[in-house]
């Protein structure tokens, strides 16, 4: 089962490799395709590469994503065995500037095949790009966190804040940015276990 998983995934990611259906398809080092585990229940979407994923090729690296797996770990969960990670779109865009609507629909496919193959039990919207992605532009993140969607095939869908937002606000205290993320995470644990 994790063989033919595994061997789809490739196929898409090897259709990425040869991607320049937009300008991010000129200006990247490496297509950031995924991290985890393909088996994993929990599909957690971020923004965008960053200089590191780009440099290395693997999304959730740089200091955004080493918050995310330390908040991840703090609630008792494994990136890597728990989680499937990817991005709205694979290139890295110049400067970290959001990707446009435009860069996300013409990268829309690959995702979406990726979360058909992978039939993750909740994705989580990581982040308003993210979020702003699947719900809509008018979405306001410190609204929708925390609340709960049903997405296409009637897959469970849930928001958190971006790793970014989290570097710039420190405090831990209860109603925190970092608190109500950690609330969240385990929200999402509780649902898979
Ligand atoms: N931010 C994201 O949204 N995705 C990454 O892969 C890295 C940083």
């Amino acid at each position: 089962m994790l063989k033919v998983k595994e061997e789809e995934l490739e196929k898409i990611k090897s259709e990425c490799n040869n991607c320049k259906k937009c300008s991010l398809g000129i200006t990247r080092t490496n297509i950031v395709f995924s991290d985890g585990n393909p088996n994993a229940k929990i599909l957690l979407i971020g923004e965008a590469p960053g200089a590191d994923e780009d440099a290395t090729g693997t999304p959730f690296v740089g200091r955004a994503g080493k918050l995310l797996t330390k908040l991840i770990e703090e609630c008792g969960m494994l990136r890597k065995n728990d989680f499937y990670i990817c991005n709205t779109v694979k290139c890295r865009p110049p400067e970290n500037r959001v990707p446009t609507d435009e860069e996300k629909e013409l990268c829309k496919n690959y995702l979406l095949n990726q979360i058909k193959i992978v039939q993750p039990k909740v994705i989580v919207l990581c982040g308003a790009t993210s979020a702003k992605s699947f719900l809509g532009n008018k979405i306001k993140i410190s609204q929708i966190r925390g609340q709960w969607y049903k997405l296409f095939n009637n897959i469970d869908a849930t928001v958190i804040f971006h790793p970014s937002y989290l570097l710039r606000n420190h405090s831990e205290a209860e109603g925190s940015p970092r608190w109500l993320t950690k609330q969240d995470l385990y929200k999402i644990k509780d649902f898979v276990s």
